[in-house]
């Protein structure tokens, strides 16, 4: 009999401009991971044309959170799809209905959930002076961003640090200082 193999889910959360993304790339180039970006799935319902890609815009465009059947939806579909059993899930969830959503339709809690904490005036900095500015990386929409970070998911990492699941790390500095701070976290993970 084959046994099903569960995935190892990672969440990785942080305010915008906290380096989740980058972070996510040298984590899965270096152990080997799949890295699912929530926020890089809205992009692509967008760019498709689909029948919600305009609402999905308008909600980014505000600095909004899009509604959790439609995360929760794409994100699922890529776990399926994934041959990799190692999965970080980038910037979800964002909320606690969000989180609830997900144990309950994927039926799986996360093994590990990371928060890459950085002070405001830097995401901000980081994201005004991004190549390739993205539509909600102008100042109106970085402060929505902000205030929706504060106050939607904080609470879901303040859940997961009264677990005792959070691995906090500071993200100042280089983005290589900041990967030597995360390098012994995935190190000393093993898998069966
Ligand atoms: P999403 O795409 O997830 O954006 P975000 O959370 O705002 O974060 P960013 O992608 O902007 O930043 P990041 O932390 O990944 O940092 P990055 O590595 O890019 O979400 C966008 C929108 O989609 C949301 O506002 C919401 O509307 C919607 N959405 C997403 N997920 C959702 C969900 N689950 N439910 C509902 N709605 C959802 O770095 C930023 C910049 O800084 C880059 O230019 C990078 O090169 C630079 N940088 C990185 N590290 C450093 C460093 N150490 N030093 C200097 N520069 C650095």
């Amino acid at each position: 009999t084959s046994k099903q193999v569960r995935p190892f889910i990672t969440f990785v959360l942080g305010g915008p401009g906290s380096g989740k993304g980058t972070q996510c790339a040298k984590i899965a180039e270096t152990f080997g991971f799949a890295h699912l970006s929530a926020g890089e799935l809205l992009r692509k319902e967008i760019s498709s044309g689909c029948e919600n890609g305009e609402m999905i815009l308008d909600i980014i465009k505000e600095g909004n959170i899009v509604p959790s059947e439609i995360t929760i939806n794409l994100i699922r579909k890529e776990i399926e799809l994934s041959e990799n059993r190692k999965i970080l899930v980038d910037g979800f969830p964002r909320t606690n209905e969000n989180r609830i959503a997900f144990e309950s339709i994927i039926g799986v809690e996360p093994d590990l959930v990371i928060f890459f904490d950085c002070p405001e005036e830097e995401m901000v900095k980081r994201l005004l002076s991004r190549n390739q500015g993205r539509i909600d990386d102008n100042i109106e929409t970085i402060k929505k961003r902000l205030e929706v970070f504060d106050k939607l998911n904080l609470p879901v990492i303040n859940y997961y640090s009264s677990k005792g699941k959070l691995q906090k790390i500071k993200a100042v500095g280089t983005m290589e200082d900041i990967f030597e701070k995360v390098y012994p976290v995935f190190a000393s993970l093993r898998f069966e």
